[in-house]
This record gives C-alpha cells, sequence and structure tokens, in this order.
C-alpha cells in the first residue's frame, strides 16, 4: 500500500501535485509520504498485537531525520547499526532505552557513546564483541544488557547480499555455539545476557524462512532454560518485504501467523518481543523524482537519460532489483493501473533508464517497457525508493546528493537539503598537517 497516485493522468504524493514539489526541491529527489509511513507503522503493530512488540524501525532503510520523527511520534524504538545512527536516532528524539544496537564492528568509541547515551539493548554478533562490551561497561561502571544475535541457519530465499541467517555467515554466531556462548558470559556481572536476537535476510516473501527460524529459536530457549539461562527478550529483526510489484509482498498479518503460534506462548511466559522492520515501513513510502536529460538510440537500443542513477539509487544495478519507473504525468490514457514490469498500455516500447555516470553499469532499468513518447525535460517517478535508496547514495562522480521531500496531505517540507558544489569539497578545502609521533628514521643518529 501506498499514497502515491495517478489522478487525471498525473502523479500525487498524498494530496501534493509530483510535479510541483520536483519544480520546487529540483530533481533529482525523494519524496517520502508521512500517511504511508505511520499506515505501515500501524499495520505492523495491529498484526503482531498479540505479542505487542517493541518496533524498532531499522534506521538503514531510511534514516532521514524527517522520516524517523514520524515513526518517533508514534513510538517506534530503533534499530541502529552504527554510532551515526544511534546519534539519528537521538537526534530524532527517540529514547536511548529504545533502541537496540547491532552490527559485527561496533568500534570501543561506539560501544562507550551508546553505554554513556543508556542503550536499551546490545545485540551483540562475537565472543570478541562480548568481552569488548562488558570490558568497556566495566570500566565505565555501568551495567548493560545484551542480547546474542544468532544464525539459525535458515535460507531465506533472497539475493545472496542480503542473506544474514545462513551458517556461515559474518553475522551473528550458530545455534551449537549459542548454547557455549550462555554458559561461558550469562553471569557477566556488567554485560547481563538476557536476549537472542536473529535478523534471517531481506527482503523475505515467504513465511516459512520466519516459521523455520522461530522454531529453531523457540528449541534454543529451552535449552538454554535446561542450562540455567533465562531468556527475557526476542528480537526477530527485520526482512518483511515490500510491494515492488503491486500487491507483491505477503500482508504482514500472514507473516504475523507463521511466528505468532510460536512467539505467543513465550511472551505469556514473560518474554519480551522486539521487530527491526525497516523496508516494509519506509519501501513504498518513497519515491525518486528523476528529470530525463536526453533520450537517444544506439543501435536497436533505445535509451533515456535521467539526471541521476546508481550514485541515487543502487539498488536496481547492485542486486538487479526490480523498481517500478513511470513518467510523473503521463496523461489519462498512460495511467498504469498496476506497477508491474509490462503494465500492458498501448503507445510503449522497451527503453533503458540510465544515469549520467561513466559505467554501463549506471542503470535504474533495463529493458523497460515505458509510453515511446518519453522526451527530454519529463519527469520519471521511480517507484518503492524510500528503504535503501537514499541512504545508499553516492557521491560517486562528484555528484551532489539528492534533496529529500516529506509530504503530509498538501503539505511538502525539505527534509534534506540537496546538496551542492561546496558541500561535495567542504572537508577537502584546507589541508591540516597531521601531529605524527617522530618515525624511527628521524631518530637515528647522525
Ligand atoms: N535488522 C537487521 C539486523 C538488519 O541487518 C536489517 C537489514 C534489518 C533489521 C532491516 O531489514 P528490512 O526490514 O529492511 O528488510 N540494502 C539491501 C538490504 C540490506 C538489509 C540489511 N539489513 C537492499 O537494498 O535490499
Amino acid at each position: 500500500m501506498d499514497c502515491f497516485s495517478y489522478r487525471n493522468g498525473e502523479l500525487y504524493a498524498e494530496e501534493t501535485r509530483v510535479r510541483d514539489i520536483a519544480e520546487s526541491a529540483g530533481t533529482p529527489c525523494y519524496i517520502y509520504s508521512r500517511a504511508t509511513l505511520e499506515e505501515h507503522y500501524d499495520r505492523l503493530q495491529a498484526a503482531f498485537k498479540p505479542i505487542d512488540p517493541l518496533i524498532c524501525y531499522s534506521v538503514k532503510s531510511c534514516s532521514n531525520l524527517g522520516v524517523l520523527r514520524v515513526l518517533a511520534a508514534r513510538g517506534a524504538g530503533m534499530d541502529a547499526v552504527s554510532g551515526g545512527e544511534l546519534y539519528r536516532a537521538k537526534l530524532a528524539g527517540v529514547p536511548m532505552s529504545k533502541c537496540v544496537y547491532a552490527g559485527v564492528g561496533k568500534s570501543d568509541d561506539e560501544i562507550t557513546g551508546a553505554i554513556q547515551d543508556g542503550l536499551g539493548l546490545f545485540n551483540c554478533e562475537s565472543e570478541e564483541e562480548f568481552e569488548n562490551i562488558a570490558s568497556i561497561a566495566k570500566k565505565l561502571r555501568a551495567t548493560v544488557r545484551v542480547a546474542l544475535r544468532i544464525n539459525p541457519d535458515v535460507d531465506p530465499q533472497t539475493h545472496r547480499y542480503t542473506a544474514t541467517g545462513k551458517k556461515e555467515t559474518k553475522f551473528g554466531v550458530d545455534l551449537e555455539r549459542a548454547r557455549r556462548f550462555f554458559a561461558t558470559y550469562g553471569r557477566d556481572p556488567h554485560a547481563t545476557l538476557e536476549g537472542l536476537h536473529l535478523h534471517i535476510g531481506s527482503p523475505i516473501y515467504t513465511v516459512d524462512p520466519y516459521r523455520e527460524a522461530m522454531t529453531k529459536t523457540v528449541d534454543l530457549v529451552a535449552a538454554l532454560a535446561s542450562d540455567g539461562m533465562a531468556i527475557r527478550s526476542i528480537d526477530l529483526g527485520g526482512g518483511f518485504g515490500a510491494d515492488y510489484e503491486s500487491a507483491q509482498s505477503p500482508p504482514l498479518q500472514e507473516y504475523a501467523a507463521a511466528i505468532l503460534p510460536l512467539a505467543k506462548p513465550l511472551y505469556d511466559r514473560g518474554v519480551r518481543f522486539i521487530l527491526e522492520p525497516g523496508r516494509t515501513i519506509a519501501g513504498n513510502a518513497g519515491i525518486l523524482v528523476l528529470r530525463v536529460l536526453y533520450t537517444k538510440t544506439s543501435g536497436e537500443k533505445r535509451f533515456v537519460i535521467c539526471d541521476a542513477g546508481m550514485n541515487a539509487l543502487l539498488r536496481p544495478s547492485h542486486y538487479g532489483s526490480f523498481h517500478f519507473i513511470w513518467p510523473v504525468e503521463p496523461g489519462s490514457a498512460m495511467t498504469p493501473a498496476r506497477r508491474t514490469l509490462d503494465p500492458k498500455l498501448p503507445g510503449t516500447t522497451t527503453h533503458d533508464v540510465v544515469g549520467p555516470l561513466c559505467e554501463s553499469g549506471d542503470f535504474l532499468a533495463l529493458d523497460r517497457v515505458l509510453p515511446a513518447s518519453i522526451k527530454r525535460g519529463d519527469l520519471l517517478a521511480v517507484f518503492t525508493a524510500g528503504a535503501y535508496g537514499m541512504s545508499m547514495a553516492s557521491r560517486y562522480n562528484s555528484s551532489p546528493l539528492p534533496a529529500e521531500v516529506l509530504v503530509s496531505r498538501d503539505h511538502a517540507e525539505i527534509v534534506r537539503r540537496r546538496e551542492d558544489f561546496q558541500t561535495l569539497v567542504e572537508h577537502e578545502l584546507k589541508p591540516i598537517a597531521l601531529q605524527l609521533a617522530p618515525s624511527a628514521t628521524t631518530e637515528l643518529p647522525r
């Protein structure tokens, strides 16, 4: 579901004309819909109500402060994977006690900062990391709460770059080691090991991997109980789908139906549940709007060359992902009924939609059915770009990052200014001499 719709042949974000936003904010720009963010958050909460989870929105999916504030106002906690993301959560007004912090490579500074800020829960990924968290907590005379990230060896049937819950992965520890982990660290006085965390991959379009992962988790909880270790929280991670094509993702109730029968008995015994959704909240809540700079034909191929490509949205070139692309003002006769590879409208032909960068990998769509009438100056909307769009954007080829706009009904505000050339170079303008320790060579006697 989302609040981007065509009316009389023109695209609207909620009650606001996308063309008007693009003309005022410039292109490329990301546009987010507040109502869509809120609706997805509410639907998740309703679907999982029987276990009343703390919904920790995954900051990495779309980390704009404007978006975080919308969700914070709904009561969301945040799932962070870096000090930078925790900083954003804090600025957005999210209580640190509602934040969880995962990631295989937390630095000492990041751990220290998180403890000083009163982080809710560390999602710990390895033995060495646990020892480091415990020793930093001890130094700070603090006690922190820790969950162990486990990988339940489940195939999430998704792109191999984003499958994270298989046995041989850099994330978490496997189930056999998990028991030993609790035996070794379960009684640390400064790092209270009290929870389990899993995130098996993203996006996951069938519910079976969740059922399988949850079954293994329930077994582990029982095994740990027999070892005298009580589990107080289970964080099920994220990974629920988004609709890149119309109605592609199972409704959230279907995911819940697979998970709840296994989770509810634990909830009834006092286990607290956490979810870390990113894409399912933010994916459909954002579009990327581009301007067509040129069209051209090379051999048999027609190209639509836009003012941004993989620098603004990396997913198609990095994962081969599908994003529906359509003109912002196609006219009533060319309004698509469904977002799909070929919306079956007259007067269409295939195009490669590419960006301006100096790589053949700089594309947003290959052999894509689009109106044959597309011309220089048209605006194109790339749908379902809210998650892992701007958050993975780069300045490659010295391209300033796009603007971000948040729409609430007929109100639109810039929540991130477009970068300019000055922004590109501001950290480089003045070289600063490093104060280096004297090197061995300079200490050699003459
Ligand atoms: N929790 C953890 C520990 C994660 O690593 C992730 C995503 C999430 C939650 C949120 O997953 P979501 O609900 O958004 O699926 N760049 C890729 C996706 C990478 C996901 C990384 N981890 C993409 O564009 O598809």
